[in-house]
């Protein structure tokens, strides 16, 4: 009895430990999936952060083992992930400018007596020279195997003469023939570029032993290596619209007398044209109705005297009760009619209606009819070179 009591409540154990186990493992997976992500976007950001540090302070090279990377640290602790580079291939060439060394490795000798740096010539792309900056190594951090450091620089001459902010999207490349496709390293967000701001670009673009090794892929043709760079100017917008609507309307009725009703012949009449809130209108009318409503209802629309406009415009049209004044009134709230370029109703008033004297409608043969317009929706076009002045109002 007891050794058998015994032996169940341990298989009771057992289970319960395995699921215990079970439930931490699974905990333990989910946290640490994001927090590795995380980790990643921190690393590419202090490398940001901290290519634009130490060259923007010294205003020459970040070489050396002179400086630790205290950005780096900093950078960790700040956990700003607002910027970030991405790294991909492609086949497209980089479509701003491209530097080939007959061989990197003799390259990268030479510069050591020129600061440590190769200078492409100048470029020009968007309205401004600029020039691509290699750095074949650098150590940063000090205890890394070296990386090879790349840069754009904007021509300051004519930020001098005319000090403005500069966007541009960066992408750097480097041509990988193994694959006979570039390696890209991309910052996500436009960089801006200005007078206190010439230079941008990647302390840790690649490891060094990328190019020192041709069973990376780099070499081509012996030692050859290639660097590119898209460079894409930003320009913010120039022309933008306002769409807006337009309420408490000036004089927003108008009374239209249509005399001798039973005698009009043509399909259609319309009013003259009345100022309403600014903006011209007219009324059009169907004596004998139009479309579905032909021969059984009176047609009503209010047209805008802007041909094309798209507008939406709210309304109340009406045919004056002229013994009691008990007005028939229909609201129209809609973008106008493709057909009438108007807003209205083709069954606006049947015939039997008018046709009854005790209505009121039809009094000596003359109709009243009225509009009420509540509201409309306008658009207003911009242009920057005259961003005071609207160009072109109304949804013309
Ligand atoms: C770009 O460089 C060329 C040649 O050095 C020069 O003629 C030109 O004025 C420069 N353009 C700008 C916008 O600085
Ligand atoms: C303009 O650029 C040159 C060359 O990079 C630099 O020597 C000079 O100090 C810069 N001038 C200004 C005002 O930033
Ligand atoms: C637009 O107006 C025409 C009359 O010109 C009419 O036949 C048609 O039904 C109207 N369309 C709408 C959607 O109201
Ligand atoms: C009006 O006529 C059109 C065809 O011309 C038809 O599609 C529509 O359903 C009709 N509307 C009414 C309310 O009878
Ligand atoms: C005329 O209008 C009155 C009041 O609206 C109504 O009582 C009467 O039935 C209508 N007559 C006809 C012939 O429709
Ligand atoms: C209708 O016309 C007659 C004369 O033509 C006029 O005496 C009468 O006042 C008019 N009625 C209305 C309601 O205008």
């Amino acid at each position: 009895m007891y050794s058998e009591e015994k032996k169940s409540r341990n298989y009771g154990s057992i289970f319960v430990y395995c699921f215990f186990c079970f439930v931490l493992i699974v905990e333990v997976a989910r946290f640490a999936k994001p927090y590795i992500n995380l980790q990643n976007l921190i690393e590419t950001e202090a490398v940001v952060e901290e290519g634009f540090m130490a060259v923007g302070n010294s205003g020459n090279l970040p070489c050396g083992s002179s400086k630790p990377s205290s950005a780096s640290v900093r950078a960790h602790d700040e956990q700003k992930l607002s910027q970030a580079v991405t790294t991909d291939t492609r086949t497209r060439p980089p479509n701003s400018y491209c530097v080939k060394f007959q061989s990197f490795v003799t390259m990268a000798k030479q510069v050591k007596e020129n600061g440590g740096k190769y200078e492409s010539r100048p470029f020009s792309v968007g309205g401004y020279n600029w020039t691509l900056l290699i750095y074949p190594v650098i150590y940063i951090p000090t205890d890394s195997g070296g990386y090879v450091s790349i840069y754009v620089r904007v021509d300051n001459s004519s930020l001098i003469t005319n000090p403005k902010d500069v966007y541009a999207e960066i992408t750097f490349l480097a041509y990988k023939s193994s694959t006979d496709k570039y390696q890209i390293s991309q910052e996500t967000e436009a960089q801006r570029f200005h007078l206190f701001k010439q230079q941008w670009g990647l302390l840790q673009f690649l490891p060094i032993y990328y190019f020192e090794n041709p069973a990376y892929g780099y070499f081509f043709e012996g030692e050859s290596v290639v660097f590119g760079v898209d460079i894409n100017i930003v320009k913010p917008f120039e022309n933008w619209e306002v769409f807006s609507n337009e309420q408490n309307i000036r004089d927003p009725i108008f009374e239209w007398r249509l005399t001798k009703f039973s005698t009009r012949f043509l399909d259609s009449y319309t009013s003259d044209s009345f100022s309403s809130g600014g903006r011209n209108w007219a009324l059009k009318v169907y004596p004998n109705g139009v479309g579905n409503a032909t021969g059984n209802s009176l047609s009503l629309y209010l047209l805008s005297d802007q041909s094309n406009d798209k507008g939406y415009v709210e309304a109340k049209l009406r045919v004056i009760d002229q013994i009691q004044s008990n007005n028939f009134e229909k609201k129209v709230a809609a973008w106008p009619n493709a057909t009438e370029n108007g807003w209205g109703f083709d069954r606006f008033l049947s015939f039997a209606d008018i046709k009854n004297t005790s209505k009121g409608f039809l009094v000596n043969d003359t109709l009243k009819l009225e509009v009420q317009i509540l509201s409309f929706s306008k658009t207003d076009y911009y242009s920057h070179q005259s961003s005071l002045n609207v160009l072109t109002g109304d949804s013309t």
